[in-house]
């Protein structure tokens, strides 16, 4: 276990090229991490998993994107009736451990619903160019991975509950701590439709599915 963390962390290093730019995150210690979860499963399910679909599933999470989120709702920038409580007795090294606990743990894949399967891959291999949607694939990656070290926060497998508010948040305005508004400007033009079915598509999308 210990060195397995080491080459992960050895990893994270690398990808960020020796820098803290992994947001300081590198530095978790997942063994603390996990000592400081236990009033999150009530919401996020045993290992990061939420066993209910408008919670958030945390398991196999890039650290980056979980310490800046984490971040995000202590300073306000991200807010949300239930989990803005949450963060304030945290620290930010809490927020480090946490970070590398959940980003260790396996995700529950899901699945997608056939019936809006092929708008929802449409949307997310190629975006909607009538009215500027962009590709999900070009950040979040072909299989939904993300990516780590820019905190592009992996979104295969999410529940797609989830993935529907939170777009439908990012489109509102509710959600607003993207970056140069990556989000709000994809979600900006997106239909409820189109939102409906990428959620599906995501919610089943896995390394399988993308090879197809
Ligand atoms: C009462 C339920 C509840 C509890 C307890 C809770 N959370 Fe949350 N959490 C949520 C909800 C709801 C969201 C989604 C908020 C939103 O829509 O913006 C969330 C979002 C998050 C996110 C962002 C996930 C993402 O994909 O962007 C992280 C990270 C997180 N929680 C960590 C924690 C940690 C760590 C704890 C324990 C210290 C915790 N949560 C306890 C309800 C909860
Ligand atoms: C230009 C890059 C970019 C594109 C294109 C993009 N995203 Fe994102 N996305 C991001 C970033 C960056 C974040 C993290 C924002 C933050 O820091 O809170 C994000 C966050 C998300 C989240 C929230 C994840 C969570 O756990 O809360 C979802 C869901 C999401 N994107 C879905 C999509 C979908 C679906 C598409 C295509 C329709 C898409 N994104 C296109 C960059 C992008």
């Amino acid at each position: 276990m210990k060195t397995w963390l080491i080459s992960v962390s050895v990893a994270a290093i690398l990808i960020s090229g020796g820098t803290q730019a992994a947001g300081g995150a590198a530095e978790g210690d997942a063994a603390a991490g996990e000592a400081k979860v236990a009033v999150c499963l009530a919401c996020h399910g045993p290992n990061g998993n939420a066993l209910v679909p408008t919670w958030p599933k945390l398991a196999g999470q890039h650290a980056q994107y979980i310490y800046k989120q984490l971040m995000d709702f202590k300073s306000g920038a991200r807010e949300n009736a239930q989990m803005s409580p949450q963060v304030i007795s945290l620290s930010e090294q809490d927020f480090r451990n946490i970070a590398a606990y959940y980003s260790a743990q396996q995700q529950t894949s899901g699945v997608t619903d056939p019936a809006l399967a092929e708008l929802g891959e449409r949307i997310y291999r190629g975006g909607n160019p009538a009215t500027g949607v962009a590709a999900c694939t070009g950040c979040h990656g072909p299989a939904g991975m993300g990516l780590g070290a820019a905190k592009f926060p992996r979104i295969a497998g999410q529940h797609a509950q989830y993935v529907d508010a939170t777009l439908k948040g990012f489109r509102d305005g509710v959600r607003a701590n993207d970056p140069n508004k990556m989000m709000r400007g994809v979600a900006g033009r997106m239909s409820d439709e189109e939102i409906a079915a990428v959620s599906q598509f995501v919610q089943g999308l896995t390394e399988a599915v993308a090879a197809e």
